[in-house]
């Protein structure tokens, strides 16, 4: 990498007001409080309004994001929005993020992989960054996952819920020690079955005659996507580390994907870390997928627990499969 050092200067999120909790969801399907907390860790989950879209969230997590920053939107020169839940097919929901923001001098795209989306995003921005192409770059994982929910399977709708994540990402000084020290990025298309969506792509498209077998929604084979997700988030965070030739010892917080407690728990005790290092908001907000990860990272940031020179390891893990470390020296 160059010496343009990519530096993370300012961190947002944003979550719809609706809270579903644990309660309602006994009233939905065959479940109970008791269930869903011992073995995911979530006790509520925010989920949006009809009619507002992936764009939305996005928006408000941005514009904190460029406040802690300092940028006006028209200073950013990329907006790169990870999500699995776009606004519409075509065009890119960055495109609407875009025009909402009104960050018109920036190129717009989005990434997609899964919930490792954000991650993606992420490094693309830094290389854009690294690499002196772009230098300031908004990054937003966001997420409406209610919208590919069947909340009639117990076994996924207890899970998911909606939210945004920022980051402004700018090229620092020359030389400069702060910013993205590395990542460790991988893909395992051989599991694409294990967490998909069937219906409503360029394969099964939705016509009259499939739309009644309701499969465009989340299907997953949580046993086998959890053995996994605990092996490739542990093997990525020790890679990173390595390359980056930092020891566990020197992190100073850690923020995995929020998918599940114990899977968070799993990966804290085989990475060596201290679970005071562990930064947990899963029983707040469900797993929020591309949204996860920044929104762990803001949430950090406003509770006091991330300052200047500390190092953060952050993972995230989700369909594809795809999986991500990153080390930012903040
Ligand atoms: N309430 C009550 N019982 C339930 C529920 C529920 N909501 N859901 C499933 N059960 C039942 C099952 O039917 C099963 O019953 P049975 O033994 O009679 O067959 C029993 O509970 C155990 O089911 P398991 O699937 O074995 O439960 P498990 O402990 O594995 O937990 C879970 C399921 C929470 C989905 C877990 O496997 C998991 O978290 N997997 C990983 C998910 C993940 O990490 N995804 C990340 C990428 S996806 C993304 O981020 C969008």
């Amino acid at each position: 990498m160059s010496n343009i050092p990519a530096v993370i200067t300012g961190t947002g999120s944003y979550t719809p007001a609706r809270v579903l909790t644990n309660s309602d969801f006994e009233r939905m399907v065959d479940t109970s409080d008791e269930w869903i907390r011992t073995r995911t860790g979530i006790r509520e989950r925010r989920i949006k309004e009809d009619g507002i879209g992936s764009s939305d969230l996005a928006v408000e997590a941005g514009k904190k994001a460029l406040a802690r920053a300092g940028l006006e939107p028209s200073d950013l020169d990329l907006l790169i929005v990870g999500t699995v839940t776009p606004d519409y097919p075509v065009p890119a929901t960055s495109c609407f993020v875009q025009r909402k923001l009104g960050a018109f001098n920036a190129a717009a795209m989005d990434v997609g992989a899964a919930c490792s989306s954000f991650m993606y995003g992420l490094s693309t921005a830094t290389a854009y960054v690294k690499s002196g192409f772009r230098k300031r770059v908004l990054v937003i994982g966001v997420e409406s996952l209610s919208s590919l929910t069947n909340y009639a399977d117990r076994s996924t709708c207890v899970l998911f819920g909606d939210g945004a994540g920022a980051v402004v990402v700018e090229a620092g000084e020359n030389g400069g020690k702060q910013g993205v020290l590395g990542f460790a990025l991988h893909a395992d298309g051989r599991h694409t079955g294990l967490l998909w969506v069937p219906l409503g792509g360029s394969v099964n498209p939705i016509r009259s005659g499939n739309v009644d077998q309701g499969r465009f929604f989340i299907e997953m084979n949580g046993n086998e996507v959890f053995k996994i997700a605990v092996r490739a988030m542990v093997s990525a965070s020790a890679e990173v580390c390595k390359t980056a030739g930092v020891s566990v010892d020197d992190i100073s917080l850690f923020i995995p994907h929020q998918a599940n407690i114990r899977i968070i728990d799993a990966v804290q005790k085989r990475i060596g870390i201290s679970s005071d290092k562990v930064f947990v908001n899963i029983e707040k907000y469900g797993n929020t997928s591309s949204a996860s990860v920044p929104l762990a990272l803001d949430e950090a940031f406003c509770a006091g627990r991330i300052k200047k020179g500390d190092l953060v390891l952050m993972v995230a893990f989700g369909g594809g499969l795809t999986w991500g470390a990153a080390l930012v020296r903040f």
